[in-house]
């Protein structure tokens, strides 16, 4: 095939690195952006003149008119939610037909029985809860992996919604009623409701999959929008405090059906620091000041639940890792703004564990829980990057930053974000070029 142009962007850290403001700004020039993995766990929020939209379904392309926004087999979609942003899209002057979004009839969809076991196991687990975001994402994967999912292809049919929901709705009320001591759900409200929703999206439906590998085929500007990040793989990340899909690169291949072959660019987003949301190990984590001010200044509560996000210094570990499992030759660097005004700032380059330095990170969750960080300080810089149009007006100490990470890193920073707006932005590279 002639040179790929497709773009995979992929989130480095714990998620909400900034990959739909990412996304936003390269869907400028993009025929094309692709959801493969997760589903409203995931919040991705775009600013344009002010104006703030946080997507849980939608490719962040769907802002732009010329591109076509696919929601892809490894998706896990809750039709209400998913009806509720297009309505509020809608509402707001955004055109969304048939031609500008398709959804996968492979793609799995999320019930109500689902969330109420989300939240029932949650709350069973009690100060051992991983800290899901309570949209049903882990049960309606372990239907997806258990072969008893509902996929969106039939859902949109009337029988073989009901003939569904009478295969599965016993053993899923027996849990609900008698393991979690919880309200079961009578088939027939499920039914009708969920007949409502499938009514609605029934036209959306396509052949998604097709669309994509043929526009990548043509050699279209393809973006693969990833949602969750590097370590809340299922099986790469920081397990169990992880989410339920793959969500590195490779996830592309699978949530679309596309040869490996086929992926273009992969750009890793990381911010200028670290969050997280939920359970689950953050060796850089500040439970001081230091991380008050992060959290403050970076605006740092969830996207979709508005959990306030735990907060740390940048960790370099992670980064290689998200490299080395994702194939990223190039970074967006977010967020830059919210480290202004520190007067030194810590760079995470290895960790201590069991008295010894160790610069990968570990495997087994024991081991993540003992790591200690080893810091290189940089100096911070005085006033703000905020109104930084270019590389070469950002501070001395502000490059002095993003190059000890490119070197550390050895590849380049493509793309400074140093506000949320569309437009503060530091391209280096045009997209797809
Ligand atoms: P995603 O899940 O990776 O798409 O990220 P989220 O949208 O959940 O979280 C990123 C947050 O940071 C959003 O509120 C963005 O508007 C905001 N944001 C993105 N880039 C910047 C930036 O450069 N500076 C600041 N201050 N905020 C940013
Ligand atoms: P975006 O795409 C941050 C986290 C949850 C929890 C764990 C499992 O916006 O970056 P789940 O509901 O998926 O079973 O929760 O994963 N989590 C995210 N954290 N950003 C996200 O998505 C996330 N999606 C899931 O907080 O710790
Ligand atoms: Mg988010």
């Amino acid at each position: 095939m002639s040179p790929k142009r497709n773009v995979a962007i992929i989130g480095c850290q714990w998620g909400d690195e900034g990959k739909g403001m990412v996304v936003d700004v390269y869907a400028a020039k993009a025929d094309m952006a692709v959801r493969f993995n997760g589903g409203n766990n995931a919040g991705h929020t775009v600013v344009v003149k002010g104006e703030k939209t946080v997507l849980h379904h939608l490719p962040s392309g769907i802002l732009r008119p010329k591109c076509r926004c696919i929601l892809g087999a490894g998706m896990v979609i809750n039709p209400q939610v998913l009806l509720e942003e297009i309505d509020k899209l809608t509402s707001r002057g955004v055109r969304i037909t048939e031609s500008k979004l398709v959804i996968s009839p492979k793609s799995n969809v999320i019930m109500p029985y689902h969330i109420r076991l989300d939240t029932a196991r949650e709350a069973a687990a009690g100060s051992a809860k991983l800290g899901t975001t309570g949209r049903g994402i882990g049960p309606a994967y372990q239907d997806r992996s258990a072969r008893t999912s509902l996929r969106f292809g039939d859902f949109v049919y009337p029988d073989a919604l009901r003939s569904h929901l009478e295969n599965v709705m016993p053993e899923k009320n027996f849990m609900l009623k008698n393991y979690y001591g919880v309200e079961p759900f009578s088939i027939d409200e499920l039914f009708k409701q969920a007949s409502r929703w499938a009514y609605r999206l029934k036209s959306f439906v396509g052949p998604a999959e097709d669309m994509v590998r043929e526009a990548v085929e043509k050699n279209k500007r393809v973006l693969f929008e990833g949602a969750q990040a590097t370590m809340l793989d299922v099986d790469h990340g920081t397990a169990p405090f992880v989410t339920s899909s793959n969500t590195i690169a490779g996830a592309i291949c699978i949530g679309i059906g596309l040869p490996p072959s086929y992926i273009g660019d992969v750009i890793g987003v990381a911010k200028a620091y670290t969050t997280r949301v939920g359970a689950g190990p953050f060796p850089t984590e500040l439970k001081d000041e230091k991380g008050d001010r992060l959290r403050n200044a970076g605006n740092e509560f969830g996207s979709t639940t508005g959990r306030p996000r735990r907060c740390g210094w940048l960790d370099l570990l992670v980064l290689h890792y998200a490299k080395a499992l994702s194939g990223i030759g190039s970074l967006a660097i977010t967020k830059l703004d919210v480290l202004d005004g520190f007067e030194s700032i810590n760079i995470c380059t290895g960790y201590r564990l069991k008295g010894k330095m160790i610069k990968k990170v570990p495997a087994r969750i024991s081991e993540w829980q003992q790591v200690a960080p080893i810091y290189k300080a940089i100096s911070g810089w005085p006033g703000t990057v905020r109104n930084c149009k270019r590389f070469q007006d950002l501070p001395r100490e502000a490059k002095n930053f993003l190059h000890f990470i490119e070197d550390e890193m050895k590849i380049p920073i493509t793309l400074i974000s140093v506000g949320p707006g569309r437009e503060e932005t530091i391209l280096r590279r045009k997209p797809f070029e």
